[in-house]
């Protein structure tokens, strides 16, 4: 079986470090792979993606069934809008995590709604970029 751990990002992380820094920390997608990496047990490994369109994001969820052995996701602003991201999650048969860097429940009210939540056997939102280790480590632990 497959131990590669997918961490799929969407819409503007591209500019994760210099888009509302004040909102998303200064750290950077690369800086996030490192870490995630360093957080992977032994045995186990993250390959990280990052997408501004929705159908490319979809593509790697459905890459995922076969290449990942678990998803640990940031959809982004799709998070709110997706029932696209959501039924390819549900097309996939391994743990999945959602990860959001701020506390999307402190913000605007339309960012308290998630349909990847629907199908996420756990959420993480408002650590900063610590969510995407805490994640990892999750995976990790549950497929032991
Ligand atoms: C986000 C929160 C979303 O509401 C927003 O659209 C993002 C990033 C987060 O990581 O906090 O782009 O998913």
């Amino acid at each position: 079986m497959t131990r590669t751990i997918y961490i799929l990002n969407g819409p503007n992380l591209n500019l994760l470090g210099k888009r509302e820094p004040e909102i998303y920390g200064h750290a950077t997608l690369a800086d996030v792979e490192a870490n995630c990496r360093t957080a992977c047990a032994e045995g186990f490994t993250v390959r990280l993606l990052q997408s501004n369109h929705e159908g490319e994001i979809i593509d790697w969820i459905h890459e995922a069934r076969n290449a990942a052995c678990g998803i640990v996701i940031n959809p982004a602003a799709y998070t709110h809008t997706s029932v696209a991201i959501l039924d390819a999650l549900n097309a996939f048969e391994g743990p999945v995590i959602e990860v959001h860097i701020s506390n999307v429940h402190k913000r605007e009210a339309f960012r308290h709604k998630s349909y990847v939540s629907l199908r996420a056997d756990g959420v993480i939102a408002g650590l900063g970029i610590e969510g995407y280790e805490a994640a990892v480590r999750r995976i990790c632990a549950l497929l032991g």
